[in-house]
């Protein structure tokens, strides 16, 4: 076979082509993988908060679920009492009882004056809302 023949350039094309293949399909099986990575947390939240009936133990699986969502960059939105969708940017519990969007805070306490329990009680490691 000559040097640059036909043969080989189309060789050379399939192995390229082949070889593209494969990079293609490790990426999207890694891609897959970490998909399924995350979906297997969310679900043994899930499970988990099923198992627990308290109230503590669904409103902690309901702030997990929506840490996982907001950081898959999926915006969180909630409604109140009327209906009306409120969307969660940090879900974070409020503590000073006046938010709007109770049960996560929307930054009310700090027009309010709400001081957590670090301001009020000298030496917690409990972090201000
Ligand atoms: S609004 Fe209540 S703690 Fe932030």
């Amino acid at each position: 076979m000559r040097r640059g023949s036909p043969e080989l350039i189309f060789a050379a094309l399939i192995a390229l082509l082949l070889g593209s293949i494969v990079w293609y399909t490790q990426r999207v099986v890694g891609d897959l993988r970490l998909e399924a990575e995350r979906f297997s947390r969310m679900y043994a939240r899930i499970y988990r908060a099923l198992g627990d009936t308290t109230e503590a133990a669904s409103t902690q699986a309901l702030l997990g679920l929506s840490r996982s969502i907001v950081d898959q960059g999926v915006p969180v939105i909630v409604t109140d009492a009327q209906g009306n969708p409120i969307e969660i940017k940090k879900p974070v519990l409020c503590r000073c009882g006046g938010s709007t969007s109770k049960p996560f805070c929307d930054g009310t306490h700090s027009r309010i004056g709400f001081q957590a329990a670090e301001a009020a009680i000298a030496g917690s490691q409990d972090r201000p809302a």
